[in-house]
């Protein structure tokens, strides 16, 4: 029950704030997209585009169900992930889930040019699913944090609300 689980949008700074937090408070590090590309063996994107979405839903429910098993981790979660209720009540069975809280505009300066991300190829259509989804994180998470300051910030943040 001592996993630190971290949602947000892309790009809110899951995994840098997760490394930085991990290393901090002495937890190991896990990514919830990194196990599901592990279970299939192939990316995100491929996933997507061979498989589509719901497909790849039903994997990040497996994972963040199996994260329940965890003990003493810092879990980043794919940025959909607790947008579903049944992801909420399986990660809730392992840990507290933090909210990192960044402005889109912060949220795009960090996405850049990458194209990795099947839901974030047009800025428009992001910033509904943004609007959208934000509640949602809000009313999933036991702690929301500000996930516009460094990673550094961030997680040193976190730490110490967590005590
Ligand atoms: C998704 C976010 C991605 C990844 C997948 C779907 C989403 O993770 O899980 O592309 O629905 O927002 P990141 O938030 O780590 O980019």
């Amino acid at each position: 029950m001592n996993n630190i689980i971290l949602c947000g949008f892309m790009g809110s700074g899951k995994t840098v704030v997760g490394k930085e937090l991990a290393k901090i408070t002495g937890r190991r590090f896990v990514d919830t997209d990194d196990l599901v590309e592990k279970k299939q063996g192939i990316p995100i994107k491929a996933i997507f585009e061979i498989y589509g979405e719901d497909y790849f839903r039903d994997l990040e429910h497996q994972v963040c169900c199996d994260t329940a098993e965890l003990k003493n981790c810092v879990i980043s979660t794919g940025g959909g992930a607790v947008t579903f209720e049944r992801n909420v009540s399986a990660l809730k069975n392992g840990g507290r889930i933090v909210f990192l809280d960044a402005d889109f505009d912060t949220i795009c300066e960090r996405i850049g040019d990458s194209t990795n991300r099947p839901l974030f190829q047009d800025k428009d259509k992001a910033k509904e699913l943004f609007d959208e989804r934000r509640p949602k994180y809000e009313a999933a998470a036991d702690l929301t944090v500000d996930g516009s300051m460094s990673a550094r910030k961030t997680a040193m943040t976190i730490s110490s609300l967590m005590k």
